[in-house]
């Protein structure tokens, strides 16, 4: 077993070769769309922002390598060298990615390979990172988790159908998942031997080295369970809802200079700015030199719910400044009770403000942000993931917004508009207090801590995202996106408010 010290090159190959012939649609299934993006995209940008990879290499199924390189152009992916056709197995498309690397370095020199399905879009940066680690010390690794199934062994008798022939134990049973990391030697060794057997045939490639190189330790990462890999139409239902549910963190915070650089100058409209985050927002963006116009109720007299009010405001703003950045939406109502308790106006006044209101600002914004290529910042609940007794107005609105974020993000990508939504955990606001009365000291964000994260979202390139806001330390261990989607799904508290 050898030990390696020092870290070496590592290249994600990206295996995209096959048709998807088992989901029966008339493209590629990498190329379907989940969550707005190609399954490919979600795949190739995990390893763009994964720091331990440093290059990419695509395996297209040969008729479409012009639609993945051109996924790849317009998402800017840097790390992607090379766009190449697949084989006709799995095994051959592998091969093809041995040769084309080995060509392209010195004789003598190794170098790490994580062979990795594209259609296992939901892969974590954690189980990556294990993988890199764990080539310093094994020449081939593979990714799995334990199975829940008992699995059985079967034999079909002809028209009688099948019969188990035998049960494995099912505690040392793994289900095999990717990336499954190599040595380059390693792996190419493992394939010429395979090229001299006539009967060779693998779905996977660590199964190759177990065959032809049986003194060779294989090591196994524990992968997870949204580690999924899209094969069957029920697949991309799932696939799609665990989207729905991963938010994401909100991008690290910068120093004084970061945000002087990209605000002074810069125009913010915040509706929902009198008080809570919306003003802090306003407030922190103005100390960086932004020309802040904060619009609320209680201090300019603008109802959001009314699309005249909207618009002057940003005719307003345009007018004093000459352009509109960033537009954030604070403003919110909230309203607990049974929905068969209340009243017409409670109801009108939630979905107008919560709602309609929203959508007036958006559909106003688009013009001047389309100009700068400024991004709308819209504000969600914990309660969009499920909805909850005595909260119907507040949750389902609140679950539109993320909706909303999504279609506007897609609708206005190509005009360069970003538009995400935060999602921040309970939250000390004058909205809150009065929904809730005054709670114990530290168990609330300070809307300050949420106005701090907001601003990196809206001076960040992403769109189209849910962006957690949590008061746990930014520097403990990340759980996974999906860990905090799942705890949100499960509690039964309302703990948000704006
Ligand atoms: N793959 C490949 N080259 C092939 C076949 C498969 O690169 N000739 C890739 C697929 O694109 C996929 C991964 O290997 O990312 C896993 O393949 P799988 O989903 O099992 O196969 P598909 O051929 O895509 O689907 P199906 O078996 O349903 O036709």
């Amino acid at each position: 077993m050898s030990i390696r010290a020092t870290r070496r090159r590592t290249v994600a190959v990206v295996l995209a070769g096959g048709t998807g012939q088992r989901i029966g649609l008339s493209i590629p299934k990498q190329l379907l769309k989940i969550a707005g993006k190609p399954i490919l995209e979600h795949t190739l940008q995990i390893f763009e922002d994964a720091p331990d990879i440093d290059d990419i290499v695509v395996l297209m199924t040969p008729s479409h390598v012009a639609e993945a390189e051109a996924i790849v152009a317009r998402a800017g992916l840097r790390k992607v060298s090379c766009v190449l056709a697949g084989g006709g197995t799995r095994s051959e498309t592998t091969n093809i990615a041995i040769r084309a690397v080995s060509e392209r370095l010195d004789g003598g020199t190794d170098c790490n390979l994580l062979f990795h399905d594209a259609v296992r879009p939901l892969l974590s940066q954690h189980v990556v990172k294990e993988c890199v680690t764990a080539l310093e010390r094994y020449s081939a690794v593979d990714v799995a988790i334990p199975s829940s199934d008992t699995v059985i062994v079967t034999r079909t008798h002809g028209e009688d159908g099948e019969f188990i022939t035998d049960v494995p134990d099912r505690a040392r049973l793994r289900r095999g998942q990717t990336p499954q990391g190599f040595w380059l030697s390693t792996i190419r060794e493992a394939y010429e031997h395979a090229a001299a057997d006539p009967f060779f045939q693998a779905t996977d490639d660590c199964s190759v080295v177990v065959k032809y190189l049986p003194e060779v330790p294989v090591h196994v990462v524990i992968g997870d369970e949204y580690n999924m890999k899209v094969t069957q139409p029920v697949d991309v239902f799932i696939a799609d809802k665990l989207f729905q549910l991963a938010s994401t963190t909100a991008p690290a915070p910068g120093d004084d200079a970061f945000y002087r650089d990209r605000l002074a100058g810069r125009t913010v409209i915040v509706f929902g700015g009198s008080y809570g985050i919306g003003a802090d927002i306003a407030r922190t963006a103005e100390g960086y030199g932004a020309r802040v116009h904060a619009l609320g109720r209680s201090t300019t007299g603008t109802h959001v719910e009314n699309p005249d009010h909207v618009e002057e405001a940003f005719a307003r703003a345009y007018a004093e400044t000459g352009r509109i950045d960033f537009v954030v939406n604070t403003a919110g109502v909230l309203r607990i009770g049974r929905l068969d308790e209340t009243d017409n106006a409670t109801i009108r006044e939630a979905l107008e403000v919560n709602y309609l209101a929203p959508v007036n600002i958006a559909r106003t914004a688009y013009k001047y942000l389309a100009e700068t290529g400024g991004q709308l910042l819209l504000f969600t609940s914990s309660s969009y993931t499920r909805g909850r007794a005595e909260y119907s107005l507040y949750s389902s609105t609140k679950a539109a917004m993320v909706n909303l974020t999504q279609a506007l993000s897609d609708e206005w990508a190509e005009d360069g508009i970003r538009v995400n939504c935060v999602n921040p955990e309970r939250t000390a606001t004058p909205m809150r207090t009065k929904a809730f009365g005054a709670e114990p000291d530290g168990s609330l964000l300070s809307s300050q801590e949420v106005a701090r994260r907001s601003l990196d979202v809206l001076l960040s390139g992403m769109t189209g995202h849910v962006i957690d806001v949590r008061r746990q330390d930014p520097t403990a261990a990340p759980d996974s996106a999906f860990e905090s989607a799942l705890s949100q799904v499960l509690s039964t508290s309302e703990d948000q408010s704006v």
